[in-house]
């Protein structure tokens, strides 16, 4: 994991890593763990099909490190974790994250990103008052780019003033829940801050999302299903990247602000997945099919499927001093090795549940 530049100064706190178990969360985890051991960190996650557990079962020996099973919705168990955790700081990734999950039942997205993060939102706000208002207090709050709704070709990339347009039951109640956290500033003066991130790729990405999903079906010779004409854009950050830029928000982030993450990569998804069985050809041996792009097949698009997405990201750059710092097509090379070399890792998860929903999709 990367390491970022010591603060000496730095004040240590306690922290709640929600959602810690799934993708970002984990790596955000082993990052926090890592950087600052002297922390409290406790994670709380649901483990919904996403959230596994063995992501993070290395720090679990932590005398420091603390790991609950629980939902955000669950008022009690949030308030008393935040009051005997003597939690300061919460980072916020849980939630239901996959599009096509929403297309297929919206309600458990309601659920948990809003309700859940009004849960949150709640319970830190009476924790906040009760301790006097601590100017040092956070609430990460963790969102996405997709609120912004999708760009034409010529559309200057979303910035932190872009009006909200989200278009999916996914974006729609991830911008809920970003209206929320910043009433809860400009009402109640709490701090939160708001992040919106770009797709992330890396290790621990569940099989659904697009790498993963064309790394894992190469490896197993399967179909590699393109939606549409394949030319929809996403901007893509290495997952390290994106938990630096959240630790040097929660450290010199202003509270009621909200920071664009990008990495500076538009690609199309059809030359993404080219890209990716190019290094599967590369790296992997005996592949049951090769050269692995004969399996690309173009599908049925998704419906409401957003064309683009791109961030400018000159605030977080000129403000904070955060800038990524790997490239596509290093990470693409690094995230196609994990994969490869962590069969065990990925091959429960494909389990009678997840095929029903690959079905539910694909079919
Ligand atoms: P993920 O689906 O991999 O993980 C979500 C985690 O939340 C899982 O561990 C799951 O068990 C847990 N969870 C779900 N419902 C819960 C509940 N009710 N209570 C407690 N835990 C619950 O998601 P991810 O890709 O790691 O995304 C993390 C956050 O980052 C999300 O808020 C997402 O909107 C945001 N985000 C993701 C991306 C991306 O490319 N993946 C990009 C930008 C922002
Ligand atoms: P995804 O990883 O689901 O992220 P998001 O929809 O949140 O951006 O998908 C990334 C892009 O890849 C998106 O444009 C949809 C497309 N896609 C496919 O073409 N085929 C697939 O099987 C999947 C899962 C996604």
């Amino acid at each position: 994991m990367a390491s970022v530049q010591q603060n000496n100064s730095r004040k240590s706190r306690k922290i709640l890593i929600t959602g810690g178990a799934g993708f970002i969360g984990s790596n955000f985890v082993h990052h926090w763990c890592n950087n600052y051991q002297s922390d409290r960190v406790v994670v709380l996650d649901a483990l919904t099909y996403a959230g596994n557990r063995n992501n993070i079962a290395s720090l679990e020996k932590n005398a420091n490190f603390l790991f609950v099973q629980g939902d955000i919705c669950d008022r009690s168990l949030v308030d008393k974790l935040l009051a005997e955790e003597e939690i300061d700081t919460i980072a916020h990734f849980a939630a239901e994250s996959h599009v096509d999950r929403s297309i297929l039942g919206p309600g458990a997205f309601v659920q948990t990103n809003v309700v859940g993060t009004f849960t949150l939102l709640e319970s830190f706000r009476q924790r906040w008052l009760c301790q006097g208002q601590p100017l040092d207090y956070r609430f990460l709050h963790v969102s996405t780019d997709e609120v912004y709704g999708s760009l034409a070709p010529e559309d200057p990339a979303f910035t932190e003033t872009t009006p909200y347009t989200p278009n999916s039951p996914y974006s729609a109640s991830k911008a809920g829940s970003d209206h929320l956290a910043r009433a809860y500033y400009h009402t109640y003066g709490m701090p939160t801050i708001i992040t919106n991130c770009s797709n992330n790729y890396g290790p621990y990405h569940f099989p659904e999302k697009l790498i993963p999903l064309m790394c894992i079906n190469i490896l197993l010779g399967k179909p590699l299903p393109v939606y549409g004409d394949g030319q929809n854009i996403r901007d893509w950050l290495y997952v390290e990247d994106h938990c630096r830029a959240l630790d040097v928000v929660i450290d010199r982030g202003k509270p009621g602000e909200t920071y664009n993450i990008g990495g500076n990569n538009e690609v199309k998804n059809i030359d993404l997945v080219r890209q990716i069985c190019i290094l599967m050809d590369e790296l992997a041996p005996d592949l049951p099919v090769s050269p692995s792009e004969k399996l690309i097949t173009f599908v049925k698009d998704r419906p409401g499927h957003d064309r683009r997405y791109a961030i400018d990201a000159t605030k977080i750059k000129t403000e904070l001093g955060w800038s990524p710092q790997e490239t596509i097509e290093g990470g693409l090379r690094r995230t196609v090795h994990w994969y490869l070399n962590n069969r065990d890792w990925w091959q429960p998860l494909l389990s009678p549940e997840y095929q029903t929903y690959y079905q539910q999709v694909y079919s």
